[in-house]
């Protein structure tokens, strides 16, 4: 009896993990402004406005200063959730933007980090800025796999640094050294290429961003970046260039064979949507949808899913193009368990990107090559949901995934959620730093094919959600394993 209950409550614990990973959001239904929800649990909003008191505003003073003027002045936004939302494109974009360009992580040592994440990922090491590229002020290092560019940049000692050779002109070596000791390994800049980064930045700061970088020309005299405060001490960074955004940077030098094995691919493709963590959503929606024009695309609250599992209300900004989307979550409280959201804002001593989710062309064949290097340098995975959870999956989604795709998934430990335009096939690693803080999600979308003014096929941005249906159905398949198991245990007792 002992033995069978305990294996029981344990494996109920490792998926009540898997569960509380489980963020996002949805859309689809209807949007009425003037019927708003009153949520059930407590937020940051809904609290009052007692002084804010998370290590988030502590640690980032001018950020929060920022996001409560921001709130002060427009106090308009409420979470609806997710039945009331209707979901529109209203393309109100202050300028126009492309496309993700870039992500850069900050963090002791470089090297290491973007050799762990390429060997993790199967994205090689294609250029360098660094030394031996004549840059003294920082180390920095390229991962890419398709459209995904990942940068890693470490400084070098302040003592034999010259500034004007670093290739990210605004990095800054005190920025950097209280970034990596309050946060530790994390998201520095989220890079969306823009048509002009001079009128990206100026647009936004004309309408609130607060400044962080001008815009700087570089080298080849037509690529340009600037920064604004996006929340916590991580920036938005624009990125304007004279290509199609094949190149990178100037200051940035191939790497040779010796370096990196050039041919490193598990079939990762592009970056979906980059979430932030944040204590309250309301001033930092307000903010980012004033200086950027960004429409909400999607959002869900802790009661839409129906259990109180979820611990966390999110809402999707979207671009015109809707392929640059940020996700943003804030912590419920006065929940039985504490919010994983609010878990991360005590170990990130604040806001910051919560996790980056990554395409796959094929996610079966990326989950593969992935879980092969688990235990040898790469990524581990959040624990897999029970059976009960796959033997469902055939009536949620069996007109979309073949039997034998569906056991794929169980083998992969791969969820599956679909909205009302297409199907969502998702996993989470578990945090890929030494803070239960950043995470990596690897998702494929199926569906919502259209074609553009020249006949080219392509995908519809946020096609098939954010895996909003996986908070309850975990739940579900969670208590109905539980159930099964208690069954065969009493038919086991009354055996013998
Ligand atoms: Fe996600």
């Amino acid at each position: 009896m002992s033995s069978s209950t305990l294996s029981l409550s344990s494996h109920l614990l490792s998926l009540n993990a898997t569960t509380r990973h489980h963020h996002h959001h949805h859309h689809q239904h209807r949007r009425i402004r003037h019927r708003i929800v009153t949520l059930p649990l407590k937020t940051k909003a809904t609290m009052g406005k007692e002084p804010i008191t998370t290590t988030a505003t502590a640690s980032s003073p001018a950020g929060a200063a920022a996001e409560s003027e921001s709130a002060a002045a427009h106090a308009e936004f409420k979470l609806v959730g997710f039945k009331n939302f209707i979901r529109t494109n209203p393309k109100s974009d202050h300028f126009p933007v492309h496309r993700f360009h870039h992500v850069e992580f900050w963090c002791g040592d470089a090297i290491n980090t973007a050799k762990r994440f390429s060997w993790g990922l199967g994205m090689p090491l294609v250029a360098k800025s660094d030394l031996s590229t004549g840059n003294s002020a920082h180390a920095s290092y390229l991962l890419r796999s398709g459209q995904l560019n990942f940068v890693f940049t470490a400084p070098y000692s302040p003592s034999i640094s010259i500034s004007s050779s670093a290739a990210i002109p605004s990095f800054s070596f005190p920025v950097h050294r209280s970034f990596t000791s309050s946060h530790g390994l994390a998201v520095r800049a989220v890079a969306i290429q823009v048509e002009s980064a001079f009128s990206a930045y100026s647009a936004s700061v004309s309408r609130g961003a607060k400044p962080i970088s001008p815009p700087i020309l570089l080298s080849d005299n037509k690529t340009a970046i600037a920064e604004v405060h996006l929340y916590g001490d991580s920036v938005l960074r624009f990125v304007s260039c004279g290509d199609d955004g094949t190149g990178f940077l100037p200051g940035f030098e191939p790497v040779d064979n010796e370096m990196s094995y050039q041919e490193l691919d598990y079939g990762i493709r592009r970056l979906d949507h980059a979430v932030g963590n944040v204590p309250e959503l309301g001033p930092v929606v307000n903010y980012l949808k004033e200086f950027t024009g960004f429409h909400e695309f999607a959002e869900f609250t802790a009661e839409d899913v129906g259990t109180a599992e979820s611990g966390l209300n999110s809402v999707v900004l979207a671009n015109n193009n809707e392929n640059v989307l940020f996700p943003l979550n804030e912590p419920v409280y006065g929940t039985k368990r504490k919010s994983q959201i609010q878990t991360y804002l005590e170990h990130n001593e604040g806001s910051g990107v919560q996790h980056l989710a990554l395409v796959s062309e094929d996610i079966f064949r990326t989950l593969r090559e992935m879980r092969k290097r688990s235990g040898i340098g790469g990524f581990e995975f959040m624990p897999s949901p029970p059976p009960t959870y796959y033997k469902n999956l055939k009536s949620r989604a069996g007109d979309v995934l073949t039997d034998e795709q569906i056991q794929e998934c169980e083998k992969l430990g791969i969820l599956v959620d679909r909205d009302d335009q297409g199907t969502l096939l998702q996993i989470f690693t578990k945090p890929v730093g030494d803070r239960p803080t950043i995470f990596i999600e690897i998702i494929q979308r199926i569906g919502c094919m259209l074609k553009d003014e020249e006949g080219t096929l392509y995908q519809k941005g946020g096609c098939g959600g954010f895996g909003k249906g996986n908070f309850s159905e975990l739940f579900k398949s969670i208590e109905e394993y539980e159930k099964m198991l208690e069954a065969k245990h009493v038919t086991e007792t009354a055996a013998t």
